[in-house]
């Protein structure tokens, strides 16, 4: 899947009941007509199909935040990839800060989950990124290495896979770091895609992490960021308009 840049995809996280949902997919859809850049939102999965069919023909596409790494089996309460496309998304969230740290997802696992992605047909946005311990430490590029080695799976090409750098601690803190770190950050990473992939030079890689409409700009500005990857803003139509806005 070739992605127009910049690419703006919203996470809702655990936010949306059905009339919530719908109220939002409907507001973004209705401002944004069809999006020249790439835009997706990531809804929970009890209301995908809803807003899957609801964006159908806007040309913004719909994902899940997280799917187990086996297609089928006895896993009570998980959703696969499989299910994730038959529900009408095209991508899918892994390795995301709040399984990772929250849930205990190891690298392994995340590295399996990716290729369940792949196999099921989906894009794969796989999230990395280093805790405020590690930042203060100054370890956040050795981590970030050692996350994408770990977790990217091998011949998985930069036409599946979106890599989100997602600082643990700037997610809803409202922190970031600073531009400077970010393009030094996105530098590192591009440099070692390219040792994990034939085409990591062409891997789209965005930031997340306390993205609002009034910092967007000057971080899809930065050398090296290819989008956002949205959070808490993305759940209210007009800031995530604005959000897509400066990208633009
Ligand atoms: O996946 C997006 C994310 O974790 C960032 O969240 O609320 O800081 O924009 P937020």
């Amino acid at each position: 899947m070739a992605l127009a840049r910049p690419i703006v995809f919203g996470n809702w996280k655990m936010h949306g009941l059905r009339a919530e949902a719908k109220a939002l997919a409907g507001g973004l859809a209705e401002r944004v007509g069809r999006p020249s850049a790439t835009l997706g939102v990531f809804p929970p999965a009890t209301v995908l199909a809803e807003v899957a069919a609801q964006l159908a023909g806007t040309g913004i596409l719909v994902g899940g935040q997280d799917c187990h790494d086996k297609p089928k089996g006895a896993f009570t309460g998980s959703i696969s990839a499989p299910m994730l496309k038959d529900a009408g998304a095209v991508a899918v969230i892994v390795g995301h800060s709040e399984r990772r740290h929250g849930l205990g997802e190891t690298d392994a696992l995340v590295r399996a989950k990716v290729q369940a992605a792949l196999e099921a047909g989906l894009l794969a946005i796989l999230c990395i990124g280093e805790t405020e311990a590690e930042w203060l430490e100054g370890r956040t590029l050795e981590v970030l290495e050692r996350q994408l080695d770990q977790s990217w799976p091998q011949g998985a090409s930069a036409a599946r896979v979106v890599v989100a750098y997602e600082p643990v601690w700037a997610i809803g803190t409202g922190r970031t770091p600073t531009l400077d770190d970010i393009g030094r950050s996105h530098a590192a990473i591009r440099a070692r895609l390219e040792r994990l992939a034939s085409d990591g030079d062409k891997v789209a890689i965005l930031y997340g992490g306390s993205v609002k409409a009034d910092n967007a700009g000057a971080i899809m500005a930065v050398a090296g960021v290819d989008g956002v990857l949205v959070g808490g803003a993305s759940l209210d139509p007009d800031g995530f308009f604005a959000i897509y806005r400066a990208g633009g």
